[in-house]
């Protein structure tokens, strides 16, 4: 099959476009032939060598994707050949920037006819993510208070909307060019950046969502209030030390599993989460689609159409 792969980590040049091995769909998996798969703020850092070591080469990348089922390994009962799913890889593996992914049948859920692969490959891991963080380690409530860094970037946009779905009030950062975009997705404060610094802009928040990382990260205790809690995912796989006693810093544990892809539809389906702004690339462009996303100003999402 054809793949975007790498063989030695570096810059988004290193990324081939090529044939690399098939991929077999072992006990309890299903074989997908991918239509789209997404580009995560988590794919260049392992490109370029700054994340957890690679299993071996050829290395492809993606951890998220839409497609149709083409095979079925022992033991599974849920689905048959031709159905429509999308998923989010198990964490360790990757490989949907491919024509083909082996995954475990409980990863993936159906695609509804209502949304594109484009569109669901371009929704899995942000909203698991967002849904984890939010929901099911910051515990979100209608009235709270919630500061999200990053707001214009993927798995914060819809965060954004699900915090506003959930009853809360939503401040934001973002680039000025971002403002109008991030208030369109339900943010009511968005703090400049740039020109701002955000810990005299905003206080007495009950939470923080980290996405963007950085200095960014330790100064995010400032804003809370006393028994305030904040949740971050781009500053490692360990939650910060919080500069005060009086605060919880906690890591989102992003296990993934079919019952957040079903919640993700579910979200769409009612309105309360559209779907991000999506660029699409093919999988030979993977080295520009790279750079867009290693730049870190990124509007939405980036997704390879595959077929
Ligand atoms: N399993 C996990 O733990 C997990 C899962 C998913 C993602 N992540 C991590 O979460 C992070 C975000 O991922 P993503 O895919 O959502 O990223 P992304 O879409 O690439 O985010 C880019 C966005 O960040 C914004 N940004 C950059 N610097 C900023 C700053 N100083 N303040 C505010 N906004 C800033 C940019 O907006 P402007 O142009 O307005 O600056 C841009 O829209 C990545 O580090 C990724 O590795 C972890």
């Amino acid at each position: 099959m054809k793949a975007a792969y790498f063989m030695q980590h570096g810059g988004p040049e290193v990324l081939r476009y090529g044939e690399v091995p098939d991929p077999v769909a072992g006990a309890r998996q299903v074989l997908v032939d991918v239509h789209a798969a997404s580009i995560n703020g988590a794919d260049w850092k392992v490109r370029a060598g700054k994340s957890a070591a690679i299993t071996g080469v050829p290395y492809v990348l993606g951890r998220d994707f839409s497609g149709a089922i083409s095979a079925l390994g022992d033991g599974v009962g849920e689905f048959r050949v031709g159905d429509p799913v999308f998923g989010v890889c198990d964490v360790g593996q990757e490989g949907a920037y491919a024509e083909k992914i082996a995954i475990k049948a409980a990863l993936v859920a159906r695609k509804p006819a209502s949304l594109s692969h484009a569109q669901c490959a371009a929704l899995a891991l942000i909203g698991l993510t967002a849904l984890i963080a939010i929901e099911d380690t910051l515990q979100l409530k209608s009235g709270e208070k919630i500061l999200i860094q990053g707001g214009a970037g993927g798995v914060a946009g819809f965060a954004i909307q699900l915090a506003k779905h959930i009853g809360a009030r939503v401040v934001t950062t973002a680039s000025a060019a971002n403002h109008a975009y991030v208030r369109g997705l339900g943010a009511d404060e968005v703090i400049d950046y740039n020109t701002q610094d955000f810990t005299q802009a905003v206080s007495g928040c009950d939470a923080v969502f980290d996405t963007v990382g950085g200095e960014v990260t330790m100064r995010s205790f400032a804003v809370l209030r006393p028994g305030g809690r904040a949740a971050f995912i781009a500053s490692g796989t360990v939650a910060p030390v919080p500069p005060r006693a009086d605060v919880a810093s906690l890591r989102p544990n992003v296990t993934r599993d079919r019952a957040h892809l079903e919640r993700i539809v579910a979200l769409v389906a009612a309105g309360a989460v559209r779907v991000p702004e999506i660029a699409l690339y093919r999988l030979s462009e993977a080295a520009a689609a790279h750079a867009v996303s290693e730049a870190r100003h990124l509007r939405g999402k980036l997704v390879f159409k595959v077929r």
